[in-house]
């Protein structure tokens, strides 16, 4: 039988900036979804990459000395290392420079042309770079874009190819109102969107004549496709250009944060619809890390990079603080210093000690692997992106009860061949086992460190797995 198959993705980051912890955010919690279906045996493509397009890049290119095309050859790497530094198990990194996937936007923004829903019209507005979008006059706050107050908005106006996407208000209402879809998840996320929806919404520009660092629009090359509509048809290419992976789409996870939201539930699914594509099955928006209580801004000085966090508290580390501080739905405030409680607290003296002193304990044990019934509760949570909550279940389930159970059982005081103190033990190691299999998603290191330890003959660790830090 065929394998059931399970394609996730993550939003392409603008290559203008280097990795953060807010991309981080992202990418470990799809790479947590992504290793769980394999657990479960599904085919899994994982999909993330780098947007390399518009007006924004070609800035910082230059402000580089760089060609556009130069400048994104350098930086792509750094995503992608990142990614690899953080055992992020993509199974491919999409580039939008990748002329496989222009050739694509441009059969995909045909087919939407030649279906009648692109038309040509002047345009005049605020455009936000930050952004890559315009904003209206009402839309600004203070004659500022509401997202990057530090940012000049620029008065534009000139003729552009428009999308009909006022022509899919209906459609798009009916979809995100059907209980049975996910097109919008959250809840919150849900009614967000079908509120503004519902306020009106106007056709879109997709195309700029000015900028010229971009794919051209095939029936007018003097014009070039706008990078947002170029950056989502990503999700669609790689399925397209890539050998053997048509049957992925539609993508059964969008995972996005709430910064671009409108995008991916309103845009991408009228160009789909009006392309005559399939729909992903559903968009999870998750919210912001606060670092400290405040925004991250580089003038702030306050961003963390993904190697900083690898460097204080290693690869596994990194993705459990990740994962029990996912902002699910509401801003997580985060920091160096919550960082290091909490590794302390649940990894360094939790953990990793309860790991080290029972195999200290089981010493010359020979243990067989048990067989792990499915836990219900925690299986929904990862499904619904619970990371917080599932790992809570895992170590209250597993972890706290095997520390109450050796300390209430003082198994070291019995006999070492008694079978009292080895069932004590089988207990205790069953219990990491199951720990072990449930934490595969989020740390798979560490999760192998434990069945390592714990089936066959029991040795001590000739290391602690968390050392604590300072
Ligand atoms: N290039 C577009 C996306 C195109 S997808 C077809 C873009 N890039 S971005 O580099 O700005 O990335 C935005 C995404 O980064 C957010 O949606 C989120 O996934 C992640 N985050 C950026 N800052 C974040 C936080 N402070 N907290 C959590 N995640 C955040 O938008």
């Amino acid at each position: 039988m065929d394998k059931k198959k399970f394609y996730i993705t993550t939003p392409i980051y603008y290559i203008n900036d280097v990795p953060h912890i807010g991309h981080t955010c992202t990418t470990v919690a799809a790479d947590i979804v992504a290793r769980y279906h394999r657990q479960k045996a599904e085919e899994v493509f994982f999909l993330t990459g780098t947007d390399e397009h518009g007006e924004k890049v070609a800035e910082a290119a230059a402000k580089e000395g760089l060609s556009p095309k130069d400048f994104c050859d350098r930086i792509a790497p750094r995503f992608e290392e990142a990614w690899k530094g953080l055992n992020i198990s993509f199974d491919y990194f999409i580039r939008t420079t990748d002329p496989r996937h222009e050739k694509v936007v441009q059969e995909f923004i045909q087919r939407i042309y030649d279906r009648g829903d692109i038309y040509k019209d002047r345009y005049e507005g605020w455009y936000c770079t930050g952004c890559e979008r315009f904003y209206t006059e009402s839309e600004l706050v203070d004659g500022k874009c509401p997202l990057h107050p530090n940012l000049p908005v620029e008065r534009k106006s000139e003729e552009n190819w428009f999308f009909k996407l006022s022509k899919y208000q209906t459609k798009l209402i009916e979809l995100l109102e059907d209980p049975n879809t996910n097109y919008a998840f959250p809840e919150s996320k849900r009614s967000e969107i079908l509120a503004k929806l519902k306020s009106g919404i106007k056709d879109l520009s997709i195309s700029r004549e000015k900028v010229k660092w971009g794919i051209p629009v095939p029936w007018d090359p003097e014009h070039t496709i706008y990078v947002w509509f170029d950056a989502l048809i990503n999700y669609y290419s790689a399925t397209q250009f890539l050998s053997g992976k048509e049957d992925f789409w539609p993508a059964d996870f969008h995972l996005i944060a709430k910064d671009i939201l409108w995008f991916h539930t309103v845009i991408w699914q009228a160009m789909l619809l009006s392309a005559g594509a399939a729909l992903p099955k559903a968009v999870y928006t998750h919210s912001f890390y606060m670092i400290d209580g405040q925004k991250m801004s580089k003038s702030l000085g306050n961003v963390i990079s993904p190697q900083q966090l690898v460097d204080l508290f290693g690869v596994d580390g990194t993705r459990f603080l990740i994962a029990r501080s996912f902002p699910f739905d509401g801003d997580s405030d985060v920091g160096i210093g919550k960082f290091k409680e909490r590794y302390n607290a649940d990894l360094a003296n939790n953990l990793g000690n309860l790991v080290s002193r029972v195999a200290k304990l089981s010493e010359g044990v020979v243990h067989s692997a048990p067989e792990i019934k499915e836990n219900e509760e925690i299986r929904e949570y990862i499904e619904n992106f619970r990371f917080d909550e599932a790992l809570n279940t895992v170590f209250k389930k597993y972890i706290d009860q095997t520390n109450d159970l050796l300390n209430k059982s003082e198994p070291w005081k019995l006999p070492k061949e008694s079978q009292e103190r080895q069932g004590v033990l089988g207990k205790c190691i069953n219990n990491l086992l199951a720990a072990a299999n449930y934490l595969t998603a989020f740390m798979p290191e560490t999760a192998e460190k434990i069945e390592k330890v714990f089936v066959g003959a029991i040795k001590p660790l000739d290391k602690p797995l968390f050392p604590r830090i300072a």
